[in-house]
């Protein structure tokens, strides 16, 4: 059994093994600084922040840091070097969009494109931002420009939820609104491999109000579909569907239920049907159990970039740089 502690420790000591340089756009904000300064002192990654290096002097010293701001890289990107060049990218990449160049030199002041592009351009090798920013903001220029990674058309998330006695897998709860059957789908197939990334085992149950045949009705019959679709396109996987939470997760239940399943009552990845299902659930036990939530860790991008809740401590800031920095290794 995986626990949470174990899990935690595991994941820090992966991304040591192999230091990768993470860019943090909200450079100024005292959340990312409290959680770069941990960062760095546990040699866990190498960090670019971006922001008015004054600024960013001056918060480090309001917060009492002992942080060498030396070991980092500041930079403001307007005044980068690499800014003409960032902008001449991101006007190749899309004006074919009907983007121009002045517009082009427009974006690449937000932070959010900035940091975006020295991943694309392999300046560094993940970004963490949305501490400040909404979701839409931070990952709309991965979404543009990044794009997502072959043989898959759609980006999605899971976080990965420290239960009392185990780690399980929530899909998607931050960035699909309405998935199609087809996308749900690819949901379920990248939530799976990002539960291999980190070493759980994935047992997937598509979930609904339906366990088996138990209800009807349009939304039942896309998890159904859905469900159908993932088994085609992974046979070796292990997929239930439709399935209702407590027969996913309780033996008991799972067993009354569904007697045939290799998933009910041992469910470790969970599909949810929609974003509303999703990111409510996660965010009722993260508030209503104290079980701490990682991630949103996005998948199905080229590149890894993930977004941060703007309610997020410095705890999720550092848990999400780790496995930004572990994503960069798998490559
Ligand atoms: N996968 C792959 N590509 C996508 C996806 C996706 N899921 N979504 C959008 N795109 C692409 C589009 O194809 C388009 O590409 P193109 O411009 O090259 O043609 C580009 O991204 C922009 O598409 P838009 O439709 O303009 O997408 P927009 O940026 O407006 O929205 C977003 C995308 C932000 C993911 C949107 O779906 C959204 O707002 N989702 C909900 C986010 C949210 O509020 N989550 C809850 C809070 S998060 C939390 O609590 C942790």
């Amino acid at each position: 059994v995986l626990t949470p502690r174990m899990f935690q420790y595991q994941l820090v000591k992966r991304a040591k093994s192999s230091i990768k340089h993470i860019v943090l756009p909200e450079g100024e904000e005292d959340r990312v600084l409290l959680a770069a300064d941990q960062l760095i002192k546990q040699g866990v990654v190498r960090l670019t922040l971006l922001g008015n290096r004054e600024s960013i002097e001056l918060t480090a010293k309001r917060l009492n840091l002992s942080l060498d701001l030396n070991s980092i890289q500041i930079e403001s990107p307007l005044s980068s070097p690499r800014f003409e060049s960032y902008a001449e990218t991101l006007y190749e990449q899309r004006k074919s969009k009907g983007l121009s160049l002045e517009m082009a030199r427009d974006l690449m002041q937000d932070v959010s494109y900035f940091g975006t592009m020295m991943v694309y351009r392999g300046d560094a090798d993940g970004m963490v931002s949305g501490a400040i920013h909404t979701t839409q903001h931070t990952i709309r220029p991965a979404l543009q420009f990044v794009k997502t990674k072959p043989g898959n058309s759609t980006v999605s998330s899971v976080f990965f939820m420290c239960l009392p006695n185990r780690v399980s897998v929530f899909g998607d709860c931050a960035v699909i609104p309405n998935p199609s059957a087809e996308q749900l789908a690819d949901i379920a197939i990248s939530s799976a491999e990002s539960a291999q990334m980190l070493g759980i085992e994935p047992k997937i149950a598509m979930l609904s109000y339906s366990s088996g045949t138990s209800g009807e009705g349009e939304e039942v019959e896309k998890v159904r579909k859905a469900t159908q679709l993932a088994k085609e396109r992974r046979p070796d996987l292990k997929i239930e569907g439709p399935i209702q939470y407590d027969a996913a997760v309780d033996p008991v239940v799972g067993k009354q239920k569904l007697p045939n399943s290799e998933v009910a009552g041992q469910a470790s990845v969970l599909i949810f049907p929609d974003l509303n299902t999703g990111n409510n659930t996660y965010k009722a036990v993260q508030r209503e159990t104290g079980a701490i939530a990682i991630g949103p860790m996005l998948q199905g991008l080229n590149k890894p970039v993930n977004d941060l809740s703007r309610g997020c401590s410095v705890v999720d800031i550092f848990n999400t740089v780790v496995i930004t920095a572990i994503q960069a290794q798998e490559g």
